[in-house]
C-alpha cells in the first residue's frame, strides 16, 4: 500500500534528499516548507519523474498554517502515513549573546514546529492503526554544542518528544525514531562555512571518524528504511547517522 509522505523543510538539504527517497519507493510526497517556490520547484520535479507529489509552504511555527496544510495534502494525497520532520533554524552565539528572540524563534520552529506537525499528523495514523515518524534532531541535542544553546536545547527537546511520542503510540502501529546528524553537507552547512561560523570542511572531516562529512543520501537511506513496513518494531530509538562521530 502506497502511504502518502509529508517532509517538512523538504526543500532542502536533507529534507530534500529524503523527498527523493521516499518518492523512489513509490510513496506519494508533499513537500512542506517555508520557501514555497523551492518546495514547488522539487514537487514539479518529482512529478516530471512520475511521482504523485505536491508543495506546500508553511511556517511550521505557526499551528493553525500547519493544520491548514495538512488538509492541503490530504486533499491531493490523500491520509498521511508518514511524517518526516527536517525543517529547522541554526545559529551560533555565544551563551550570553542569545537574545530572548534567537531563544523563541528556535524553539518556536524546531521544537514546537515539530510537535505542531506530529498533532497534525498522528490522528491520520491512528485511524489507519500505521504511522511512521522520524524526526530529524541533531548530535547538538545528544552532547550540547558550544555556542548553540538555543539550537541544542530545541534539539534534544526534539529527541525526548520523539521518544515520549513512541511510548504512547506503540501499541497502534505507529513507530516514532529520531535521526540526530552531526555534520551534513547541506545548504545550511555551507552557509555557516561561508560566514566563518564553521570551519572549512576538511578541517570538520577530521573530527569524524569515518573522515568525511555525511550526504543527504546517507541520513535518508536511514530515513526511508525507518519508514518502510519492514521497520515496524523499531520505535523511540535515537540512530546515529554520523560516521562515528557520536557513539
Ligand atoms: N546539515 C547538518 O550538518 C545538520 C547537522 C545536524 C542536524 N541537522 C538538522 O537537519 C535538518 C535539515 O537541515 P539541513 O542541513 O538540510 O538544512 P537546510 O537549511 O538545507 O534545510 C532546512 C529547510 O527547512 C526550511 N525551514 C526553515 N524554517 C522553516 C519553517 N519555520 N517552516 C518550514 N520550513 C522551514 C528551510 O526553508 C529549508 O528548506 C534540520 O533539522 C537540522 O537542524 C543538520
Amino acid at each position: 500500500m502506497s502511504r502518502t509522505a509529508v517532509v517538512t523543510g523538504g526543500a532542502s538539504g536533507l529534507g530534500r534528499a529524503i523527498c527523493q527517497h521516499l518518492a523512489r519507493q513509490d510513496r506519494p510526497v508533499a513537500v512542506l516548507d517555508l520557501d514555497g517556490d523551492a518546495a514547488e520547484r522539487l514537487a514539479g520535479e518529482l512529478r516530471g519523474k512520475k511521482h504523485r507529489a505536491v508543495a506546500v509552504q508553511v511556517d511550521v511555527a505557526d499551528r493553525v498554517a500547519v493544520d491548514k496544510a495538512f488538509d492541503e495534502v490530504r486533499a491531493a494525497l490523500g491520509s498521511v502515513g508518514i511524517l518526516v520532520t527536517s525543517a529547522a533554524v541554526s545559529g551560533f552565539l555565544p551563551f550570553e549573546q542569545v537574545t530572548s528572540g534567537d531563544w523563541t524563534r528556535t524553539i518556536a520552529v524546531n521544537l514546537t514546529g515539530t510537535f505542531n506537525c506530529l498533532q497534525s499528523a498522528i490522528p491520520d495514523m491512528t485511524a489507519e492503526s500505521w504511522g511512521r515518524i522520524v524526526t530529524i534532531s541533531s548530535a547538538a541535542g545528544q552532547t550540547g554544542s558550544l555556542r548553540q544553546a538555543h539550537y541544542a536545547a530545541s534539539k534534544g527537546g526534539v529527541i525526548a518528544l520523539t521518544k515520549t511520542v513512541a511510548l504512547e503510540y506503540a501499541a497502534k502501529g505507529i513507530t516514532a525514531n529520531t535521526i540526530p546528524p552531526f555534520t551534513v553537507d547541506t545548504p545550511l552547512l555551507r552557509a555557516a562555512q561561508k560566514s566563518k561560523l564553521l570551519p572549512g570542511s576538511e578541517v570538520l572531516a577530521r573530527m569524524i571518524p569515518a573522515r568525511r562529512l555525511g550526504t543527504g543520501d546517507d541520513i535518508a537511506a536511514m530515513c526511508a528504511f525507518l519508514c518502510s513496513d519492514e521497520a515496524g518494531y523499531i520505535t523511540g530509538q535515537v540512530i546515529g547517522v554520523n560516521g562515528g562521530a557520536v557513539t
